[in-house]
C-alpha cells in the first residue's frame, strides 16, 4: 500500500465536486496557439480528479462563435416525423442527468512521435476531466420522432471556417452512428461542474460523447439532422482517422486505454527511500480494472494502488510506493488495463494524422543516496 498524501485521493465524489474552485488560476492553460484557440491543460491540473474550468484542455478548429441564449435554438430535422426547433429553456425542462467524463483530444501526445506528425504538438496536457450535466440526445430526438430507416445523426456547430488550406469554407459537422446517438449516457450538456458551460467549450450547448475521443462532442450546437445514409465530410474522412499500410482508412471512435506518470517527471532526482509515483489512466467507456508499473525499463511490472474515485467514464489516479534498490538511473514505466482487458500498447502504432498516441510512456529518474 502507498504511504504517500495525494490531495484529492479517498474523497467521495461530492466532494471532489465542492474542493473545485472555478478560479483557480484562471488563465493557465498552455498555449499551443492564439486563433483559434487551442491550449493544453498544465500538468498540476493532473492532481486534481476534476479539472477546473479555467484548465480544462481547449481544441478549436475555428473562431469561437458569439452566441446569445436568448436567440439561440436547437433545430432537428431531417428522418423526422416532424421539424422541431427547441429554446435553451425548452431543452431543459428535459430530465436532467450529470455524468463525470474524461475527454480526451485525439491528437493528445502528437508530440511524442518520431518521426513527427504534423497538427498542433500537444504533450500530454490534451486530456481533461469534469462533472457534465445535461440532457440525453435520445430524449431530444423523441420531441421530432425518429422516422424509419434512420442511420446517423449529424452535428453542426455554429463555428466555421476553412479547415485547411485550400479547403473550402464548412461548419463543424460530424456525425455518430444511431445506436450511438441513442445511447443513454450520451447527452446534450448545458454546465461543466457545477457552472454554466464556458464560451470555449461550446455555450450555451455542446453534444457530449462519453467514452469517444474529443472531436465527437461538438461544441456550440446549431442543428441536428437524423440521416439515413452514412455522412461523409471533412472532419470524418480527411481528418480524425487511422490509416493502416494499405492505406484503408478507420475512423476514430473510443479513447484507446492508457497511462501516464505524473510524478516523478522526466528528469527528476530522488533521493534514496520511498518514493511515491503518481498517475492517471483512463480508457474509452470502461472502468481500469488495473494500472501496473514497472521502474526497471519494462522488464518487471508490480501493480499499483489505485486511488480516487473509479468511475466508467472517468479517468483513475494512481499511486505506486517504489524503494529504489540502489542510487542511479532508473526508466520508470506505466501501462493501464480496462476492465474489458484491454492492455495499453507498449508502443503507439505511428500514423501520418498523428492520432491515438497511447503507448507505455517511460519516465528517466536519477536516484542519490
Ligand atoms: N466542436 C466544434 N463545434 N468545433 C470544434 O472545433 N473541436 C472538437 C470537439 N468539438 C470542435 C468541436 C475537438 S477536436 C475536441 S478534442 C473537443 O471539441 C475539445 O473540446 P474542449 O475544447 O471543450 O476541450
Amino acid at each position: 500500500m502507498c504511504n504517500c498524501t495525494c490531495i484529492r485521493a479517498g474523497l467521495s465524489v461530492s466532494t471532489q465536486v465542492a474542493q473545485i474552485r472555478p478560479d483557480d488560476n484562471p488563465k493557465s492553460l498552455v498555449t499551443i496557439e492564439r486563433e483559434p484557440m487551442i491550449g493544453e491543460a498544465p500538468q498540476r491540473a493532473f492532481d486534481n480528479w476534476l479539472t477546473p474550468n479555467p484548465l480544462f484542455y481547449v481544441r478549436n478548429h475555428f473562431d469561437i462563435p458569439d452566441i446569445h441564449c436568448s436567440e439561440w435554438r436547437l433545430r432537428i430535422d431531417g428522418v423526422v416525423s416532424r421539424n422541431s426547433e427547441l429554446t435553451l429553456d425548452e431543452l431543459k425542462e428535459l430530465p436532467r442527468v450529470t455524468l463525470p467524463i474524461t475527454m480526451e483530444c485525439a491528437g493528445n501526445n502528437r508530440s511524442d512521435l518520431d518521426p513527427p506528425a504534423p497538427g498542433n504538438q500537444f504533450q500530454n496536457g490534451a486530456v481533461s476531466t469534469a462533472y457534465w450535466a445535461g440532457v440525453r440526445l435520445k430524449d431530444v430526438l423523441a420531441i421530432s420522432g425518429i422516422g424509419d430507416g434512420a442511420e446517423e445523426v449529424l452535428f453542426e456547430g455554429h463555428d466555421h471556417g476553412s479547415p485547411a488550406p485550400g479547403e473550402p469554407e464548412m461548419p463543424y459537422l460530424r456525425s455518430l452512428p444511431i445506436d450511438v446517438a441513442m445511447h443513454p449516457d450520451t447527452l446534450l450538456v448545458y454546465e461543466m461542474n457545477g457552472q454554466a458551460l464556458p464560451k470555449e467549450h461550446g455555450h450555451p450547448i455542446r453534444l457530449m460523447v462519453p467514452g469517444w475521443y474529443g472531436m465527437a462532442s461538438v461544441k456550440w450546437l446549431k442543428r441536428i439532422t437524423v440521416l439515413d445514409m452514412n455522412y461523409e465530410g471533412f472532419f470524418q474522412t480527411d481528418r480524425y482517422i487511422i490509416e493502416d499500410e494499405t492505406g484503408s482508412t478507420v475512423p476514430l471512435t473510443n479513447i484507446g486505454v492508457k497511462s501516464v506518470i505524473g510524478s516523478p517527471s522526466e528528469g527528476d532526482t530522488v533521493r534514496m527511500g520511498k518514493v511515491c509515483v503518481k498517475g492517471t489512466a483512463w480508457s474509452g467507456g470502461e472502468r481500469i480494472a488495473a494500472v501496473e508499473v514497472s521502474c526497471d525499463g519494462g522488464e518487471t511490472w508490480t501493480r499499483a494502488d489505485v486511488v480516487g474515485p473509479s468511475e466508467r467514464y472517468a479517468w483513475q489516479h494512481w499511486h505506486y510506493s517504489w524503494t529504489p534498490p540502489a542510487p542511479g538511473e532508473y526508466s520508470l514505466m506505466s501501462r493501464a488495463i480496462d476492465a474489458r482487458g484491454k492492455v495499453q500498447p507498449m508502443k503507439t502504432h505511428w500514423n501520418r494524422l498523428g492520432y491515438m498516441v497511447n503507448g507505455v510512456r517511460s519516465v528517466t529518474v536519477s536516484v542519490r543516496a
